[in-house]
């Protein structure tokens, strides 16, 4: 196991099995679990394509009850899936103690192929919105579509966007708060901490992809540090409240 600390963000090159129970309990949890589907990207990169996602050949439902005990009483926990799993993830949420209420769609604003002749074009994920206890929403009544461009693969093969995760941390933590994603990937959520101002732990099993997060966390310091004094980030990167019922 190996533990890097950059300013806010703990970041450890690790499973998260090992991690999740040693660590203190956290006010939010976002996580995009491998999606249990072999999930290969077919975008042609010039570069070497990525390889398959570690735990991706079905969902790792053993994952949830230690996310669960992760989280304070009174926290929410966002975990992204697509409907073909939703249901597994939903129970095990469930049968590990905590409250799944409403769905968020995001609509990603372009469809996947698919079955071209007997199917519809899918442009929508699913995340589910849990929670340990009652934590109240920050902002108002969020609406449950979020409308937010898909970003391109890369050097990780399922990035997710910043604004999607910076929504969720908004709608349910505060500035300092610690924020948990066990499956960090190409780092979008601790780039999504420090945008808001909150501290961030978690964890990546590859070290191609650990690297490719940390490289990611110093790049986004150095671009705040290089703000202009006086700049308000938080007010420059509070994302539009998207149909909100309160306005
Ligand atoms: C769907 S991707 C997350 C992508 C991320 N949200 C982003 O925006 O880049 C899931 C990640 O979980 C990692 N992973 C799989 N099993 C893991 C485990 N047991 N512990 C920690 N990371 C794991 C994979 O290597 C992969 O990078």
């Amino acid at each position: 196991m190996k533990k890097v600390q950059i300013r806010d963000c703990t970041i450890f090159n690790a499973d998260c099995m090992e991690v999740l129970p040693t660590l203190e309990p956290v006010s939010l949890c976002v996580c995009d679990p491998p999606y249990g589907c072999a999930f290969v990207s077919n975008m042609r990169t010039v570069s070497e394509q990525p390889p398959m996602l570690a735990n991706d050949e079905k969902p790792h439902l053993e994952f949830v009850p230690p996310i669960v005990r992760a989280v304070k009483p009174d926290s929410a926990i966002y975990l992204c899936t697509r409907f073909a799993e939703f249901s597994l993830w939903e129970n095990a949420l469930k049968d590990a103690g905590a409250t799944v209420k409403t769905p968020i769609v995001w609509d990603k604003t372009v469809h996947t192929m698919g079955d071209v002749y007997c199917d519809y074009g899918n442009q929508v994920e699913l995340i589910l919105f849990a929670h340990i206890g009652r934590p109240r929403l920050r902002r108002g009544r969020p609406l449950n579509l979020w409308t937010i461009p898909r970003e391109p693969s890369g050097p990780h093969p399922t990035p997710k966007p910043v604004e999607l995760f910076k929504r969720c941390i908004l709608n349910s933590s505060d500035p300092g708060d610690l924020i948990l994603d066990p499956f960090l990937g190409s780092g979008t959520t601790a780039v999504a901490c420090i945008l808001t101002g909150r501290r961030f732990v978690g964890c990546e099993i590859s070290s191609r992809y650990f690297d490719l997060a940390c490289e990611r966390i110093e790049r986004t310091y150095r671009e705040v540090d290089n703000r202009l004094p006086g700049f308000d980030l938080f007010q420059e990167y509070a994302p539009e409240q998207q149909g909100s019922l309160f306005g």
